[in-house]
């Protein structure tokens, strides 16, 4: 039996690394305006500690891993990290999740650095709904951004759309559009009932989506992009990216769930809409006791939970943000 197989046979290869809970951004769906209470920096994991987070969990059985925040970008020496990460023996997949802001300075040098691939938010095409929706931030640089990533030679590159009835719906064919011409993957997510901002009617079932994307052509059902996470995709005739739909709340896909999530205060948590989780920091300090990391892994594997509970939802729980466990 593989080390790290849940109760419900599911067996764990994947790892989110949620870096720093900070954020250059306050999009509307994850962060509250004024805020959230931030780590003090005594209690982020350090480099050195992610690093021997991941060693273990890949020796358990871990291939994948994904950095994530906040923002990724904004934490010191993340180039670094991807060093002291890349080279681990059993690791296949070292890819980002990043809202783009910062990229077009960082893509040759994570990609140089050992970065395989990113995810970037990008919700529309409107310069003045982009200041809507993530309150700081300009379109234009995160554009700037994918233009990089595509440069740097970051592949495949996928987009992540959170779609909001009565803010960004209108744009999906627009956001579908941009896998024609370029190699994008370009994903639209069902809005989550996580954080203030959620409210039922502001919800598009991914069916409906789906529907929406069919009014541009006929599409192909794409198998083995790159990633083993939650999205279903399609192609168009001669496009050269794909899309797709991550149907979070209507479409569950606990059942073949394959993932972990590290804080970056070091918890373990075992499910995105879970508080719970194990607190690695006493397998971590004063110093790094890898037989500790090894079972308390084990443990969070164990108290993994069958699904989420966000199915009929109506409002969220006010602690809960998609910040501090990365998406
Ligand atoms: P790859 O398939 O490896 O490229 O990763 P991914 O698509 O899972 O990663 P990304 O960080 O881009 O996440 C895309 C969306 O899927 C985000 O809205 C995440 O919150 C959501 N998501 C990722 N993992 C889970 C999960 O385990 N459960 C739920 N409900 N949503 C998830
Ligand atoms: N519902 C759905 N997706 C969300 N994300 C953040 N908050 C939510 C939410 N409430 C997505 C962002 C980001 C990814 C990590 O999580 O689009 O790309
Ligand atoms: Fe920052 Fe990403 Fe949350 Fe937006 S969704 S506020 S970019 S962590």
């Amino acid at each position: 039996m593989p080390a790290l197989q849940d109760s419900f046979g599911r067996n764990i290869s994947y790892l989110r690394v949620s870096v720093t809970d900070r954020c250059n951004l306050r999009c509307v769906y994850c962060i509250p305006l004024q805020g959230i209470p931030f780590a003090p920096k005594s209690e982020i994991l350090t480099l050195e500690e992610i690093q021997d987070v991941v060693q273990v969990g890949a020796s358990l059985g871990i291939r994948s891993v994904r950095l994530t925040g906040g923002e990724p970008l904004v934490r010191e020496g993340i180039v670094e990290l991807v060093e002291m990460i890349r080279e681990i023996p059993g690791l296949l997949d070292l890819s980002m999740t990043t809202n783009g802001v910062l990229l077009s300075s960082y893509a040759k040098r994570l990609k140089d650095a050992g970065l395989r691939r990113v995810n970037v938010s990008l919700d529309t095409l409107q310069c003045d709904r982009f200041k809507e929706i993530t309150r700081f931030g300009t379109l234009e640089d995160v554009l700037d951004g994918l233009d990089a990533a595509i440069e740097a030679g970051l592949s495949p590159i996928k987009l992540n759309v959170v779609v909001m009835r009565g803010v960004n719906d209108d744009e999906i064919l627009d956001l579908a559009r941009l896998s024609l011409e370029k190699p994008f993957h370009v994903r639209f997510i069902e809005l989550m009932p996580i954080g203030d901002f959620f409210r039922p009617e502001r919800v598009i079932p991914a069916e409906e989506i789906f529907e929406k994307l069919q009014t541009l052509g006929p599409l192909k059902s794409m198998e083995g992009l790159t990633g083993c996470g939650p999205a279903r995709s399609w192609r168009w005739e001669g496009a050269e990216g794909t899309v797709g739909i991550i149907g979070a709340v209507t479409q569950t896909f606990c059942a073949s769930c394959n993932r972990l999530r590290l804080t970056a205060r070091g918890t373990l948590r075992p499910c995105l809409d879970d508080e719970t989780g194990v607190d690695l920091k006493s397998a971590l300090r004063p110093f790094v006791n890898r037989r500790k990391l090894s079972n308390l892994f084990r443990e969070a594997v164990r108290i993994k939970p069958e699904s989420h509970t966000m199915v009929g939802r109506e409002t969220t729980l006010p602690y809960h943000c998609m910040a501090g466990v990365g998406g």
